[in-house]
């Protein structure tokens, strides 16, 4: 064998980097993880969504250094609940995608329309204002509630407003309780705003909100398959969630949801939802904008709280 070094002509070809093929999970795993995604969540995975799911899960197998999708599904289920893997599963396979004004037709509601009307229905003194967003991923909506109800009500002092922010993704949780937004989230926020209401970050193309918001959020992880333990809401915001449910899975929540709102306050969804089969107990004003009724409709609806919200 010549020692001598060959003409760079006859040096082996450095192979091409071939992507690797996507694994995939099988029918069956498909199906397992389906199951236990809906048992945990209400949402519903579709054999379609094979070759998502598969890349999501794939995320998690080189996180945790597993190797195969069945030994990550054995070793998620024999964890306890509280445990953070379970985390970082719901937080993969869940989409989070939002941003402040989303909608801005409801925004424009929410500002010309309910504020006036939610002021105008309390007496003088300290007035209330509970909403709850739900579902509210990074905080997102939360904010931009916050924001409209600065900018309407300059003497917050006479206001004692709550926003509570939910989410099953606990870092989605944490994201908002970070009152943080990049450039893409704040896009459609008014310039006027953006300085009234927050503070660039130096070096970082970040918001933060001002304590003036911050004060009226608070930001918990929850479970919407699960009643919430919370005093009613004037208004409760439900989108871009329930369109990933089955029917018996939007109605649970639903009724949860309901529950929750007081007579004559509203519900807010989100214009693909799907849910207008399971409202035949509220007053339909838009197709994404629901009102309870001022009496309950039905026996054994909660006793009308004493707090009345005309539109
Ligand atoms: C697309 S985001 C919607 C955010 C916001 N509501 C909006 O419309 O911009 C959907 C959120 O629903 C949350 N989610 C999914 N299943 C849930 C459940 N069972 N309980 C609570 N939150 C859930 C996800 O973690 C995710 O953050």
């Amino acid at each position: 064998m010549s020692l001598m070094p060959k003409p760079r002509s006859a040096l082996k070809p450095i192979a091409p980097i071939i992507a690797q093929p996507l694994r995939q999970v099988t029918d069956e795993e498909l199906r397992r993880y389906a199951d236990l995604i809906y048992r945990r969540t209400g949402i519903k995975i579709s054999p379609q969504k094979k070759t998502l799911l598969s890349n999501r899960l794939g995320r998690r197998l080189r996180e945790t250094g597993i190797a195969t999708f069945e030994e990550y599904y054995r070793y998620l289920t024999g964890l306890p609940n509280s445990h953070p893997e379970w985390d970082a599963f719901l937080q993969e396979i869940t989409t989070h995608e939002t941003f402040l004004f989303r909608d801005e037709g409801q925004w424009r509601w929410f500002k010309n329309q309910f504020l006036p009307a939610v002021a105008a229905s309390q007496p003088e003194g300290i007035k209330q204002l509970r909403i709850w967003s739900a579902a509210c991923s990074t905080g997102d909506e939360a904010f931009t509630a916050a924001l409209c109800i600065a900018a309407a009500f300059p003497d917050l002092s006479r206001w004692r407003v709550q926003i509570l922010g939910t989410d099953i993704g606990i870092g989605a949780v944490q994201q908002a309780r970070t009152a943080t937004f990049g450039e893409r989230a704040m896009r459609l926020v008014p310039e006027e705003y953006k300085s009234r209401y927050f503070d660039k970050l130096p070096n970082a193309e970040v918001w933060r909100a001002k304590p003036k918001l911050t004060a009226m959020t608070t930001f918990r992880q929850h479970n919407l398959m699960e009643p919430l333990r919370e005093r009613p809401f004037h208004l409760v915001f439900l989108k871009n969630v329930l369109i990933y449910f089955d029917p018996p899975s939007k109605r649970v929540v639903l009724n949860h949801v309901k529950s929750l709102i007081l007579p004559n306050g509203y519900l807010v969804v989100g214009a693909a939802e799907g849910v207008g089969d399971l409202m035949s107990d509220m007053t339909r004003i838009q197709p994404w904008l629901y009102q309870r009724p001022s009496q309950p409709q039905a026996k054994g609806v909660a006793k009308p709280l004493s707090h009345s919200l005309t539109r």
